[in-house]
């Protein structure tokens, strides 16, 4: 099977990240949109001023009797507005729907140079990419595009979690993995009180400090995305792709919001959806590196010479592992600065 590694430039040998990651612009946040929706697509200029990515949507949330006005919405949107150097992503219809086959041959025959990126839903395994991806290619080699549409998987069903390994490496298209958390808990029986968010009873109480079993116990609600998150940056880690937190639907909850989504980039996520403009902000703040972490990084690096032996810093011990970490955030702050 051809690997990632056969499609994309490799790091140049010597590069800082030990993590290889596909030359990119940002994709801190993927900012969703109706593209059937006249005053939403109207907004498309402007949002491309705040977005890394902006991702016309055919799915979920569209209802079914405004499929075909999505989808032309959307070639009109490639077509027509000036995005500057913001990506413009599509997230169509599951394989299952008697939609996805004419989003695909509509969007590649249509607008294909002007998509950077296809979503492709409720993927199930590496099966699903296969197809994507012979698809993809005979569609691009008809409409005579140079440049490779790269694919994304929304991780959103018990067996895509089961099989994320093999479908993070089954093309050398694939872009990045996006947790779905909504469809993810139907699928697995999963209770939430709402979408990327999770529920006040899943927590965990210390232990009774005396015989009153009730006396002095805390509580502490638990993340119930964790294992899943976790799971897929390592997927992702393994292919040389990214990986992306989805959506926080609270859109009132912008400090819910915050913390999921600050949870994933600490645990290694590049990215998350926004589905409201309040949430472009939140994402821009948590998944760029702050100055003083950069400032920091930047530190060890330079007092580390030649990246190998052990330096105390601050009182902190720094070693070959340490600099790997600080290399990260520091060529996370330059990609994102380039
Ligand atoms: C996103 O598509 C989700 O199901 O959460
Ligand atoms: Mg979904």
């Amino acid at each position: 099977m051809r690997s990632p590694k056969d499609f994309f430039r490799p790091l140049a040998v010597g590069a800082p990240d030990p993590v290889r990651q596909i030359p990119q612009r940002p994709s801190r946040m993927i900012h969703f949109f109706d593209p059937g929706n006249e005053k939403m697509a109207a907004k498309v200029p402007d949002l491309a001023t705040k977005a890394d990515v902006l991702l016309g949507n055919l799915e979920d949330a569209v209802a079914a009797d405004r499929k075909e006005i999505a989808r032309a919405g959307l070639v009109r949107v490639a077509r027509e507005a000036d995005l500057g150097d913001t990506q413009l992503w599509t997230r169509v219809n599951s394989l299952d729907s008697p939609w996805a086959l004419d989003d695909l041959i509509t969007l590649v025959t249509e607008v294909g140079d002007k998509l950077d990126v296809i979503m492709v839903p409720k993927v199930e395994g590496p099966e699903d990419i296969h197809y994507v991806d012979r698809l993809l290619a005979q569609l691009e080699a008809r409409a005579g595009l140079r440049r490779p549409l790269l694919v994304h998987a929304i991780l959103e069903t018990a067996s895509g979690v089961a099989n994320v390994e093999a479908i993070a490496l089954a093309s050398p298209r694939m872009q990045g993995i996006s947790l779905g958390p909504a469809d993810l808990a139907a699928s697995r029986r999963m209770k939430t009180t709402r979408v990327g968010g999770g529920h006040p009873g899943y927590l965990v109480r210390s232990d009774p400090t005396g015989d009153d079993l009730n006396e002095g116990r805390l509580t502490y609600q638990q993340d119930l995305w964790h294992y899943t998150v976790a799971r897929m940056v390592d997927a992702c880690a393994e292919a040389g792709i990214l990986p992306y937190y989805g959506p926080f639907g609270d859109i009132r909850d912008t400090v819910g919001c915050e913390d999921q989504f600050r949870n994933a980039y600490l645990l290694g996520c590049v990215g998350a959806w926004s589905l409201h403009p309040a949430q472009i902000a939140i994402a821009r703040k948590v998944f760029s590196p702050s100055p003083e972490e950069v400032a920091w990084a930047r530190r060890v690096i330079a007092e580390m010479g030649d990246g190998t032996g052990a330096v105390m810093i601050d009182g902190k011990m720094q070693d070959d592992a340490t600099v790997k970490q600080c290399q990260v955030i520091a060529s996370l702050a330059d990609d994102l600065a380039a």
